[in-house]
């Protein structure tokens, strides 16, 4: 994992170490958008290059021309052969600009696209490596979110580095201009433009400190946002007239954002506004010092006109130059988020020499004393456990809610790694297995399986993803859930858009969505099928269906199966029952009941609640 992290101290000299530490972020950046696409990077950076330079060149020409003319009337001299050329080339450069900035706005518009594009699916690919125990943990959850929010967000860094090459270019060259006529005029043109560019980029530092800070109240209010219109919450609130609440509560959080947001803009507004005044003093004295000069015969009114546009172009171009520069400063700050989250490893993964899982599972899996508490978590939810799943044995496991059987699931199909002991396969560490290819013989369906918003057969075809368009397959996984009925029965069949995010979508009940699920499980042609009470939503004798045909189904395959229902549970070879993190009853349903402790125990309450 990565360090936490920190709050920030928005004042003082670590404001600025960090602005600068940020600064590092630059070379990646650079290196994603250049990967973005190459061939716009170049071009746009050709023409940026070429932009830069042409106010310096017009001003020169300009400044040829008007001594020009000077001389013709003051001097009586006669114009030069390639007067006329001159204005031309002075017509030639302004078209160029013109030309080369539809270029730049071209390579931006198809650059941000590419980048976007690029950016979202390396979050994507990247996230969908990292432990599922990292979800559950909301400080990285922020961070992901932020990642998200700065992967759209930084569009405007990349045109800005457009902007602070060409931007550069044109001081540098202006500059270098007014260095040769005066180094004087010069250095009181930086001097006083200095301190507007200190406050400046001093204000985006607390802007971003404070962007930080709001973090956790920006997911209060999307959460309250997403609570206010989403299908889910539709009925609560309605029902319970929670809709004023919720909306006075997203008034009062964000209102209380937009404070903060308008106290730091005033601040800001006071104090900049003063800088800058000092910056257009000193950008006035020099201008005074080039008529003085223009006066005194110094200088040509050629020389004054270019002198007067390179100061005034230069005094511009050094302070957008800095706002460019700390603008991306600033939003380098903000990359610190995505890639951080770049950086974060999975801990369950691969090793190197990873084995491939056995085709075919000879002896079966084993827990040998796994002790598991999740992580950042101290209680132990499975405590020295220990119990096998034989190759060809269906195992039923029973056990009150949080006793810990889907974690169990969790670990045999290692979402996450046990905190002590072992998970043998074939009597080898699960760990030593290369991960994909042991998902790929464990098929799952959880308690809270997913409803994909997709077609039917797509529904399905995630199971195995390579066989998404296989619809001889699909439709057979689907007999065998006992999904193929339903789905014929939908206006659209197999191909029939589910769930009601879409247009023309049909959203089914419970159960049936249990049966697509269930499909997307037989369709997996693993080797070990694990149900893990996916029949909540069915009733007792729809359960009793399923179960049956999952006992039918994976006759001969290992199963593990999970369920509260007694009726269901009997169908096992051998039954576990899981109290407290242990396993502490064993055996067929006949051994169990002729035990007489806790199975007979729950099985009596269960059966006399149907008396
Ligand atoms: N992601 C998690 N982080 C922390 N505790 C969890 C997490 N998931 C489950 N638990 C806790 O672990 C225990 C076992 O949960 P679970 O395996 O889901 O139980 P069961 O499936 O038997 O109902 C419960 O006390 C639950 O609160
Ligand atoms: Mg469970």
């Amino acid at each position: 994992m990565t360090e936490k992290a920190q709050p920030m101290k928005p004042h003082g000299l670590a404001a600025w170490n960090e602005r600068l530490r940020a600064l590092k972020n630059i070379p990646p950046l650079l290196h994603m958008v250049w990967e973005a696409g190459p061939s716009v990077v170049f071009w746009g950076a050709a023409a940026r290059i070429a932009s830069g330079i042409i106010p310096v060149a017009s001003l020169d020409v300009m400044r040829v021309i008007i001594d020009d003319i000077e001389n013709l009337l003051n001097r009586k001299q006669a114009l030069p052969h390639t007067f006329w050329w001159l204005v031309v080339l002075a017509f030639a450069l302004a078209a160029i600009g013109t030309l080369f900035s539809r270029v730049i706005d071209y390579s931006n518009t198809v650059l941000a696209d590419r980048y976007m594009r690029y950016i979202s699916v390396r979050v994507m690919e990247h996230a969908s490596q990292l432990d599922l125990a990292l979800y559950e943990d909301p400080e990285f959850y922020d961070k992901l979110e932020r990642a998200r929010v700065q992967a759209t967000d930084r569009l405007a860094t990349i045109q800005m580095m457009g902007q602070l090459l060409e931007q550069f270019i044109t001081t540098v060259t202006l500059a270098g201009s007014i260095l040769f006529y005066s180094p004087w005029l010069l250095l009181i043109l930086i001097v006083c433009v200095i301190p507007a560019l200190l406050g400046e980029s001093h204000y985006a530092f607390l802007n971003y400190s404070l962007n930080f800070r709001q973090a956790t109240t920006r997911r209060q209010l999307d959460y309250l946002r997403l609570l206010g219109a989403s299908k889910e919450s539709a009925k609560e609130l309605k029902l319970f007239g929670l809709g004023g609440f919720l909306s006075a509560q997203y008034k009062k959080l964000s209102d209380e954002l937009h404070a903060q947001n308008v106290s730091l803009a005033r601040r800001k507004l006071l104090a900049t506004s003063f800088l800058t005044l000092l910056g257009t003093a000193g950008y006035y004295a020099t201008y005074a010092i080039v008529i003085y000069r223009t006066i005194l015969g110094q200088y040509s009114i050629g020389t004054l006109t270019f002198l007067a546009g390179a100061i005034a172009g230069a005094s511009t171009n050094i302070q957008t130059l800095f706002n460019t520069f700390s603008g991306i400063a600033d939003q380098a700050l903000f990359l610190n988020d995505l890639l951080e989250f770049f950086k974060v490893q999975p801990r369950v993964q691969s090793r190197p020499d990873a084995l491939p899982a056995p085709r075919p599972i000879r002896q079966g899996f084993e827990f040998r004393n796994v002790s598991f508490a999740y992580p950042g978590t101290s209680r132990l939810v499975l405590e020295d456990l220990n119990f096998r799943l034989e190759r060809g044995e269906r195992i039923a496991l029973i056990g009150e809610n949080g006793q810990g059987k889907t974690t169990i699931v969790k670990l045999i199909t290692r979402l996450y790694d046990p905190t002590d002991g072992q998970i043998l396969l074939d009597g080898i560490d699960l760990r030593e297995y290369d991960l994909e290819d042991l998902s790929r013989e464990i098929g799952v369906i959880f308690q809270d399986f997913m409803r994909y918003e997709m077609t039917a057969s797509e529904n399905i075809g995630v199971g195995r993803i390579e066989e998404r368009d296989d619809l001889l397959k699909i439709a057979e996984a689907a007999r065998k859930s006992g999904a193929h009925q339903l789905i014929q029965e939908l206006p659209d069949g197999y191909r029939q858009m589910l769930g009601r995010r879409f247009e023309g979508g049909v959203d089914l009940s419970g159960g049936q969505w249990q049966k697509i699920a269930l499909a997307r499980a037989y369709l997996r042609d693993a080797q070990v099928l694990i149900l893990d009470e996916p029949t909540a939503s069915l009733d007792a004798r729809a359960e009793h269906d399923v179960f049956e045909r999952f006992a039918e189904l994976t006759r001969g395959k290992m199963a593990l199966l999970i369920s509260h229902r007694f009726s269901t549970v009997r169908m096992a070879d051998r039954i576990l029952v899981l109290e407290n993190g242990k396993i502490i009853e064993e055996g067929s349903h006949h051994e169990l009941m002729l035990l007489g402790g806790r199975y007979s125990q729950m099985f009596e309450l269960q059966a006399s609640s149907y008396r």
